[in-house]
C-alpha cells in the first residue's frame, strides 16, 4: 500500500478552492486538477509499505499527538512548483501562523524516519495540491493562475488531527483513503478560529 500522514480540509475550504480553480481552467489545458474530495495538506509522505507497518505509525504518532495541541491555518492564494514560469505542481498556500504546522510536521519526520520508513529529508513547504500540468502550457499560463487566486482567502482550516491516508492509484486517477485520526492531544497554543464570512 501507499501511505501519507495529512490533514484533510473542511468540506467549505474544499468548495472554496474548487470553485476558484474552475475559473482559471482552460477546457484543452494540460492539468490534472485534483478532485474537490482529495484536496488535502500532506505533512509526510510514507511511500509504499506492507500493511503491517500501521501499526509502527500508530505507535510514533502516538508519542507526537501527546505533545502537540490543535491549531488552525488559513487557506490563501495560490503557487506553482518549483516557479511560476515552470508550473509542474500547483498550489493553493498555506498563511501563517505556520510555526506550529512545521513543529508538528517536523516531529512527526523525527518519529517516523529510520529504519521502517526511509523518507525523503527535503524542506517542508505545507501547501494544497490543486493540479499538476501534464504537458506544455500556454506562455504565462502559471502567472495569470497565480493572479487569479491571489489574495483569495478559502477559509481557516482548524487542525485538531492528522490523518494517515492510503493513496489508491487508479484510472480515474488516486483516491485517498483515511485509515485513522490522530488527535492533537498537547495544550493549544492558539484559539482555533471560527469561520468568518468574507
Ligand atoms: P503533494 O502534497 O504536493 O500533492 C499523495 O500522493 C500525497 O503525497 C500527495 O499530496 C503528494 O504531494 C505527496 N507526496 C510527497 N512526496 C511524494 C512522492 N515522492 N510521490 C508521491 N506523492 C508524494
Amino acid at each position: 500500500m501507499r501511505a501519507f500522514l495529512g490533514i484533510g480540509l473542511p468540506a467549505g475550504v474544499r468548495d472554496a478552492i474548487a470553485s476558484a480553480t474552475a475559473q482559471v481552467r482552460g477546457p484543452r489545458d494540460p492539468v490534472s486538477w485534483t478532485a474537490p474530495t482529495n484536496l488535502h495538506i500532506t505533512l509526510v509522505f510514507l511511500g509504499g509499505m506492507p500493511p503491517e507497518r500501521i501499526a509502527i505509525v500508530e505507535r510514533s504518532m502516538r508519542a507526537v499527538v501527546s505533545g502537540v495541541g490543535p491549531f488552525s491555518l488559513t487557506a490563501e492564494g495560490g503557487g506553482a512548483f518549483p516557479d511560476t514560469r515552470n508550473p509542474r505542481v500547483l498550489w493553493v498556500g498555506c498563511l501563517e501562523p505556520l510555526e506550529l504546522v512545521r513543529q508538528l510536521q517536523q516531529n512527526m519526520w523525527n518519529a517516523l524516519s529510520g529504519g521502517a520508513f526511509p523518507l525523503e529529508d527535503r524542506p517542508f513547504h505545507p501547501h494544497i495540491t490543486v493540479g499538476r500540468t501534464r504537458g506544455a502550457l500556454p506562455p504565462a499560463w502559471g502567472e495569470r493562475f497565480v493572479h487569479a487566486l491571489s489574495g483569495k482567502r478559502f477559509g481557516i482550516v482548524p487542525v485538531s488531527s492528522v490523518t494517515l491516508y492510503e493513496s489508491r492509484l487508479g484510472p480515474g486517477g488516486a483516491a485517498y483513503i483515511p485509515l485513522c485520526d490522530f488527535r492533537l492531544e498537547g495544550a493549544a497554543k492558539r484559539e482555533i478560529r471560527e469561520e468568518k464570512e468574507p
